[in-house]
């Protein structure tokens, strides 16, 4: 079984503030660093670190030629990655004294997706192969549309989120990954409860994780229920930790994991990556997460 994960890379430019910056102020910055991200190659970063047969498929311009190497230095196909003569996305970042952070992003070749690459990419994969998507590139209604209906198997993180999403053919969707903001947009409900009991009641037969930050998270699959309490860690920058949730969690029931293991590995990483700087960068191997 393969992993086609169709997403967003971008340069992420990193700033260090003591607070994010409000309407009209400006600060200073303590530092500026420019790190690999893009909620789409995070994933695959944290799903090639877990030893996922994943391969990426997006846009970048020559300027993110250095992303599409580290990918590939992973271990991760790249072959339906497109360098073309344009700008890449790159993200602006704050990070603040809390670890906290804050984004804006210029989409750049991530939103130049045409039907005729996806077509192609699609045709390299098989029924019961995973499509793995996020919401930084264009055009992810087709992708949901082809992928089904070429028998793969879609996961949607529906990050960032945005009023679309809501017209995206989910009925399609075979596993949804929300944070409680992408999960309350969707179910109507803010509770963890209530946004469990409404996707699953809407998409009975879709697998239901909602990532809930330093709590944890929760599965809802075929019925029953996982949980797993966030572990306590001093962490410096938040950046990138749900993408190191998903690329673990993915990676691991790939792997034929239980859906409970695959939480505990899946929270235990997006942890460990909380501790250091960057998105991609601070995805932890799966020996650090074997030890203490
Ligand atoms: O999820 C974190 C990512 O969001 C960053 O790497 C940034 O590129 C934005 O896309």
């Amino acid at each position: 079984m393969k992993i086609l994960n169709y997403g967003s890379l971008n340069i992420d430019l990193v700033y260090r503030v003591p607070r994010i910056v409000a309407p009209g102020e400006t600060l200073s910055s303590s530092s500026f660093e420019t790190f690999a991200g893009g909620k789409g190659a995070n994933q695959t970063t944290a799903l090639a670190k877990a030893g996922a047969p994943v391969y990426h498929a997006g846009k970048v311009g020559r300027d993110g030629q250095w992303l599409v190497d580290k990918l590939q230095a992973l271990g991760a196909n790249v072959d339906f990655i497109r360098v073309v003569d344009q700008p890449s996305g790159h993200a602006v970042i704050q990070v603040d004294d809390r670890a906290e952070n804050a984004i804006f992003l210029f989409p750049g070749t991530n939103h130049q997706i045409m039907e005729d690459e996806i077509e192609e990419a699609l045709w390299a994969f098989a029924p019961g192969d995973i499509l793995l998507l996020q919401n930084e590139i264009n055009n992810i209604p087709y992708i949901i549309a082809k992928a089904h209906a070429a028998g793969l198997r879609v996961c949607l993180n529906p990050a960032p989120m945005d009023a679309q999403v809501a017209n995206y053919p989910l009925d399609k969707v075979d596993i949804l990954i929300v944070n409680e903001t992408e999960g309350a947009g969707l179910a109507g409900r803010t509770s963890p409860d209530g946004i469990m009991a409404a996707l699953s009641e809407r998409y009975p037969d879709c697998e239901i994780v909602l990532t809930l930050g330093a709590q944890g998270a929760r599965v809802c699959c075929a019925g029953e229920v996982f949980c797993v309490a966030g572990e306590k860690v001093k962490a410096v920058d938040t950046t990138g930790a749900g993408d190191t949730f998903i690329g673990y969690y993915l990676g691991e029931r790939v792997a034929d994991r239980s859906v409970g293991d695959a939480l505990k590995r899946a929270c235990r990483a997006a942890a460990i990556s909380v501790t250091r700087p960057g998105a991609a960068d601070s995805i932890p191997t799966p020996e650090e997460l074997d030890g203490d």
